[in-house]
């Protein structure tokens, strides 16, 4: 579905990732682990055209969408749940949702979206008309995720959707994940916390300096001596 071929990005003179490949095939989960600065994030948005790759190609069913604008690389089916579930603060929480089916391949489709999007996050329809400002950190994460959604799309890549959440946060989020992935939502996920993404994934590569080091089933990954001392703390 997705197939990611020696992509060099910088930022100025200095060069964040290196020749960096991966493929992601559809109905999977895949992962990208990480630790802080590792590259992720440069990562994703090099694959959505945020940042422009020196060179390194980028196929999405079977047509290079590298060098395409963002929104034409949006229309193909492809949906970001940024870093730290970014959200547009003054708007509502519905307002969010329909700003998410605001493509061509969605718009016809959003109320039909809509209801499904309430029926996997209740809270969301409870806080329908409230700003998304005065949502906790969580339920904007879940709005995020929402948001995403409504663009139909079939691969999205999530930006550590975990991060800074409580625990029992973190497991909703993943348990999400989960039944996106039984809605025939395929999944590239980018986490730090490496543990609970090898627990849910399927496939994972690990991205060390913006190199990645090594790739795998997540069974094998987290039977890896490197992967144990360096992310597991064990
Ligand atoms: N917009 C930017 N301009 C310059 N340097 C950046 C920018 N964004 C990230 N970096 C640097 O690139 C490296 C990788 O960052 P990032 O992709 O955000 O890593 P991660 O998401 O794995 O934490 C870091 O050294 C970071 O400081
Ligand atoms: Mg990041």
């Amino acid at each position: 579905m997705l197939e990611v071929h020696a992509l060099n990005t910088f930022y100025g003179k200095m060069q964040v990732l290196w020749d960096v490949s991966l493929q992601v095939r559809e109905g999977e989960i895949v992962a990208i682990v990480g630790s802080n600065g590792a590259g992720k994030t440069t990562l994703l948005n090099s694959i959505l055209g945020l940042v422009r790759p020196a060179s390194g190609t980028v196929t999405f069913l079977g047509r290079r969408i590298d060098g395409l604008p963002s929104h034409a690389i949006a229309e193909q089916g492809l949906a970001i749940v940024p870093e730290g579930g970014r959200v547009f603060p003054e708007m509502t929480v519905r307002e969010n949702l329909e700003i998410g089916a605001y493509l061509s391949r969605a718009w016809k489709s959003r109320k039909e979206m809509l209801e499904r999007i309430y029926r996997l996050f209740p809270i969301l329809k409870e806080r329908e008309r409230q700003l998304a400002r005065t949502l906790s950190g969580g339920e904007r994460q879940m709005l995020a995720i929402a948001r995403a959604l409504m663009s139909r799309p079939r691969l999205c890549l999530l930006d550590e959707p975990s991060y800074g959440l409580a625990p029992v946060l973190v497991m909703e989020i993943f348990r999400v994940m989960q039944s996106l992935r039984e809605q025939g939502i395929t999944i590239l996920l980018v986490e730090q916390n490496v543990r609970r993404a090898l627990e849910i994934a399927d496939r994972a590569y690990v991205l060390e300096n913006g190199h990645i080091c090594m790739e795998g089933a997540c069974a094998e990954l987290l039977e890896s001596d490197h992967i144990r001392r360096a992310y597991l703390g064990m």
